[in-house]
Parts: C-alpha cells; sequence; structure tokens
C-alpha cells in the first residue's frame, strides 16, 4: 500500500541525506537505506545540522516528518510513493540498483534519480517500466539551494513530481529533452571552462577571476538569468537592439574564448590558486561560509523562491 507521507531516500552521502532533511521538514516520513552501516548508524547526528538550516530560511516545520533507518531496499522502498536515488554515478550500478527498487516499490510510485552527468535515457534500460523514471538533478546542497530540473517522458509523472518539489519550495525546471548536464551544470560547465582558461592564459589569476564572478556577472545572474541580462542590456529596445547593435560583438567574443586541456601544470596552477584563495581555510570552513551567506540570501528573498 502507498503511504501519501513516505518517501524513500536510497543512497545516504552528501546529496541523500540533504533531500532527506528537506523532506523531514516539510512533514514527510523518510525511509533511508544505504549499503554504509555507519551512516545509517549516525543518520540523526548528520541530518540535525541540516534541518537546523532549513529552519533559518523556511522557519519551524508545521509537522516535521520521522526518519526510518531500513535494513534493506525492499524495506526501505515498499509503500512509499516516491523514491529520491541518491547513488554513486555508475550507469551499471544505477541500472542495478533502480531494477532493485521496482521489484519492490509500489506500482504507482515514482521513481527519481538526483543524478549529475547521467541522462534519463542512460538510466532508463535499467526499469521495466520506464516511464515512472524521472530525473529530478538538485544543486547543492539541496536542503538549502532551490533548484531542481526535472525530466520524464511521461508529463503526468512530471507534473506530479513538479507540485511535489515545488510545495517544498524549490523552484523547478523542465527539460524538453535529455542532456548531459541537463541544464544548470552545462552553463555551470561553461563558464567554468573559461574560467579555467585565463588562468591557462595567464589572464588573470584564479582568486581574481571568482572575484570578478562574484561581484559581476555572478551577482546579476542571481537575479535576472543570463538571457535576461542582454535583454536589459540593450536599453529600451530590448534584446532586439542588443542583437543587433552588439550582436557581433559577443560573436567576435565567443571566437576567443578557449578549450582548455587539464594538463598536469595547469591542475597545479588552479589548486594553488584555490589553496590561496582559501587562505588557510579548511573546507567545512568554506562550506559554513557558503551555507551562512546563501541562507542570509534566500531569507531575504520574500518567498524563500528565486
Ligand atoms: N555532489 C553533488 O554536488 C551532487 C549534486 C547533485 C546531484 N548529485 C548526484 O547525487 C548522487 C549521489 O552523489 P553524492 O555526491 O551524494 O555521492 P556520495 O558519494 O556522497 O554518496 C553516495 C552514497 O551512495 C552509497 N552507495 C554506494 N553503493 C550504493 C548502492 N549500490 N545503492 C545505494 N547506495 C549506494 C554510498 O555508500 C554513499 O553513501 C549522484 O548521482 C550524483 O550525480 C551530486
Amino acid at each position: 500500500m502507498v503511504h501519501h507521507s513516505r518517501i524513500a531516500v536510497i543512497g545516504f552521502g552528501l546529496i541523500g541525506q540533504s533531500w532527506a532533511a528537506l523532506f523531514q521538514h516539510f512533514g514527510y516520513d523518510v525511509a533511508i537505506w544505504d549499503p554504509d552501516s555507519a551512516l545509517l548508524e549516525s543518520a540523526r547526528d548528520l541530518i540535525a545540522p541540516k534541518l537546523a538550516q532549513i529552519v533559518e530560511i523556511h522557519g519551524d516545520a508545521h509537522q516535521i516528518g520521522s526518519l526510518i533507518v531500513e535494513p534493506t531496499i525492499a524495506n526501505a522502498v515498499g509503500g512509499a510513493w516516491l523514491i529520491q536515488e541518491n547513488a554513486p554515478e555508475r550507469v551499471s550500478l544505477k541500472h542495478q540498483l533502480l531494477a532493485e527498487v521496482e521489484q519492490s516499490c509500489p506500482s504507482n510510485a515514482i521513481i527519481a534519480s538526483s543524478t549529475s552527468s547521467l541522462t534519463w535515457t542512460d538510466l532508463a534500460p535499467g526499469l521495466t517500466r520506464p516511464n515512472r523514471l524521472i530525473t529530478a538533478h538538485p544543486f547543492n546542497p539541496p536542503h538549502i539551494m532551490p533548484l531542481v530540473e526535472l525530466y520524464g517522458v511521461d508529463s503526468g509523472i512530471v507534473g506530479r513530481a513538479e507540485d511535489f518539489y515545488r510545495s517544498l519550495a524549490r523552484e523547478t525546471v523542465r527539460l524538453n529533452k535529455p542532456a548531459v548536464g541537463h541544464i544548470a551544470n552545462r552553463l555551470a560547465s561553461a563558464l567554468w571552462r573559461e574560467a579555467v582558461n585565463m588562468v591557462a592564459e595567464d589572464i588573470a589569476g584564479v582568486d581574481a577571476i571568482d572575484r570578478a564572478l562574484r561581484a559581476g556577472p555572478g551577482l546579476r545572474w542571481s537575479v535576472v538569468g543570463a538571457h535576461m541580462a542582454y535583454h536589459l542590456g540593450g536599453g529600451v529596445g530590448g534584446m532586439r537592439h542588443y542583437l543587433e547593435h552588439l550582436g557581433s560583438s559577443q560573436e567576435r567574443r565567443w571566437q576567443d574564448l578557449g578549450t582548455p586541456r587539464l594538463s598536469p601544470e595547469l591542475c597545479e596552477l588552479l589548486i594553488s590558486g584555490v589553496e590561496e584563495e582559501a587562505a588557510g581555510r579548511s573546507i567545512s570552513t568554506l562550506e559554513a561560509e557558503r551555507d551562512a551567506a546563501l541562507i542570509a540570501i534566500l531569507r531575504d528573498r520574500s518567498d524563500a523562491h528565486v
């Protein structure tokens, strides 16, 4: 029997823990499974700080759901109406796992994969009824970042999933067709390719590039997006004027962008560059600073939405 309050989180690493906290905050009972029993034993301790961060953004939960540690995949997915899969990014492993999930979950359950670099088409062969598979790709950390990118072949199922993620104060976008990197990581990769190229070409150092991004386009993109930024760049004539007036200058700039190879020398430059930028701060300190800044921004947005 399906319990509409029950969600299964399969794979309880970085992303699984974050999803579990979000689902719990919004009142869902979350059944978790991971082959690493040590993770499951410390599940509550791992989730507690994330629950606290969600409260900072969205306020107290109306009714927090329970966390249920399950001994097997079958136990975890039994009765769940949604299964969020967060296992390692290997296609054979995911096929095997999805097949096992499909065998034990209710027949009308939605199976959602968090996959970053695989597509719906890569994963579908793992299931006998792939129409109930969707990719639901979050941005790290999913309990803070609002974005969820969706793709599936059954628009009714994608629609149900979309309503659900929106009810958790997520910003959903749908892809028209599967694409490696979905939407957001394609944008991030395009940007980072040039950020790396500028280091390779010695146009600027790592720290200068990151500061230019944060103080310039990054700040602007966080409120208007890439296309709308140029609509405004065209003044009263908008995008049409911008394209007529400056479209060719964009094309010239595109010609000048690079496609760097990640040679050992370039990798060393990137590593020493971020170490200098971090100025002795550990990864956990940097993560805490990132989270605090993101939470402050999200709290300031009236509906905690983009
Ligand atoms: N890290 C990110 O920034 C990010 C962002 C969005 C989406 N994702 C996607 O989320 C998924 C998980 O990534 P992550 O960063 O949480 O990785 P992770 O390594 O932190 O966690 C993976 C977890 O899966 C468990 N696992 C191993 N074998 C398994 C199996 N057969 N079945 C179920 N679980 C198994 C591991 O024990 C581990 O706890 C990947 O598909 C990844 O592409 C990652």
